[in-house]
């Protein structure tokens, strides 16, 4: 209890200071004032390599790195659907249960750390483990491998692109991140306000970014992802009752004190990634703000305020990635064959 009131305390200071620093830019033009926001725009991903973004796109929706051949990454994060499955949680192979919510690829590359827990240091990294979560899409990176080195067209194309003939799991993580990292999401009517165009948002969405700020949400949601970039206590005040088993950070750490610690996530997209929280238990944005303000701050909304906020944070909505869908390489008489019920 003790740790909670400290950390608190230091979150109240936080806020403050963000709140001081905002009032000092008061007097600012436009531009300037926006710089000492907390919240900073999400500029366009420069693609330097784009026959490796290509590729990468292509594993992304490729079913047949599961066992099964039928489940994507875009199975659970569905790019039509703000990168997430829109579930409490996941499905994987064989239709089982996972343990925790899918989290948005969106943005994802603003990540301190992949994961709730953040065991994954970045995209490459992460990119390696669904394939061969047994929860997930089941397979071994060999037995991937042996089917993306049976499909000629994907052979040459990763010469292509690494200028080998050899397809390892290496180059598959890394050309899945290179597309991840074009998954920003731009342009959003909050951004236009930070950029200066003060018509951007309505009245009820600039009270609802006051009360976010003045609140002492920004303490942990802050810079461009909103979120991402650090990892705190789910329960800072009181505590979060849940009976999901998921122990966050301490998982990664052993250390007791980064129990129920997550990344705090992204609020960028936030009205298309429902439901909220890692176990997916909060279905509205309603509920989610109003646990968050409870549970992090000590803070009942009315119901005014708590849609204020909401109104808030569905300008955090940015462009969402626009590609031609990716036109797979047939599977060849040497391919594998998929194994979807066992
Ligand atoms: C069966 C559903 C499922 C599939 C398939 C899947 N994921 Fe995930 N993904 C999840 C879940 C659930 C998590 C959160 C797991 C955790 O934090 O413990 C996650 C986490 C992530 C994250 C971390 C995001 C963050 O904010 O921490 C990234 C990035 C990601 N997945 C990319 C991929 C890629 C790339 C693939 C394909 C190779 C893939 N996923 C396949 C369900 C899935
Ligand atoms: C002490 C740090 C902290 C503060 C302060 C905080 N949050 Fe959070 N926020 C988190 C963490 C950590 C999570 C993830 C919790 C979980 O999933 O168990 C989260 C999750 C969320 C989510 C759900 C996002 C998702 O994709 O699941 C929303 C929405 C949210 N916060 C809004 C707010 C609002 C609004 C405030 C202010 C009233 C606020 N937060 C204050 C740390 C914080």
């Amino acid at each position: 209890m003790k740790r909670n009131v400290i950390v608190a305390a230091s979150i109240f200071a936080l806020a403050t200071l963000a709140n001081h620093v905002f009032a000092e830019a008061g007097g600012y033009g436009a531009s300037e004032e926006t710089t000492k926001e907390p919240i900073k725009p999400i500029e366009p991903a420069k693609i330097t390599n784009p026959a490796m973004v290509e590729l990468g796109k292509k594993l992304f929706f490729d079913p047949r790195l599961s066992k099964s051949g039928f489940i994507s990454c875009n199975s659970c994060h569905n790019l039509s659907m703000g990168g997430t499955d829109n579930l409490k949680s996941s499905i994987g192979h064989n239709w089982q249960q996972g343990p925790i919510n899918s989290p948005t690829v969106l943005n994802s590359s603003m990540n301190v750390a992949q994961f709730w827990d953040g065991r994954a240091k970045d995209l490459k990294e992460q990119a390696g483990g669904p394939i061969a979560n047994p929860g997930e899409m089941a397979f071994t990176h060999e037995l991937a491998l042996d089917v993306l080195r049976s499909i000629p067209q994907y052979v040459a194309e990763f010469k292509n692109v690494f200028g080998s003939d050899k397809v390892d799991i290496d180059q598959v993580t890394k050309a899945i991140a290179a597309f991840e990292e074009t998954l920003v999401t731009p342009n959003s009517r909050f951004d236009k306000w930070l950029k200066g165009d003060k018509k951007a948002l309505n009245e009820t969405e600039l009270a609802g970014y006051k009360l976010f700020k003045d609140s002492g949400c920004v303490a942990c949601h802050n810079g461009p992802a909103v979120g991402g970039a650090s990892f705190q206590k789910m329960g800072v005040v009181e505590p979060y009752k849940t009976t999901s088993k998921v122990e966050g950070r301490s998982a990664v750490t052993g250390n007791d004190a980064d129990r129920f610690n997550f990344k705090v996530p992204t609020l960028r997209n936030v009205e298309l990634t429902y439901p909220y929280f890692h176990d997916g238990e909060a279905a509205t944005l309603k509920q989610a703000v109003d646990t968050m303000g409870r549970l992090q701050l000590g803070k009942k909304f009315t119901d005014e305020e708590n849609a204020k906020v909401v109104a808030f944070l569905k300008t955090l909505t940015g462009e969402q990635p626009s590609f031609m869908m990716p036109i797979l390489p047939p599977s060849t008489d040497k391919t594998p064959p998929p194994k979807p019920f066992n």
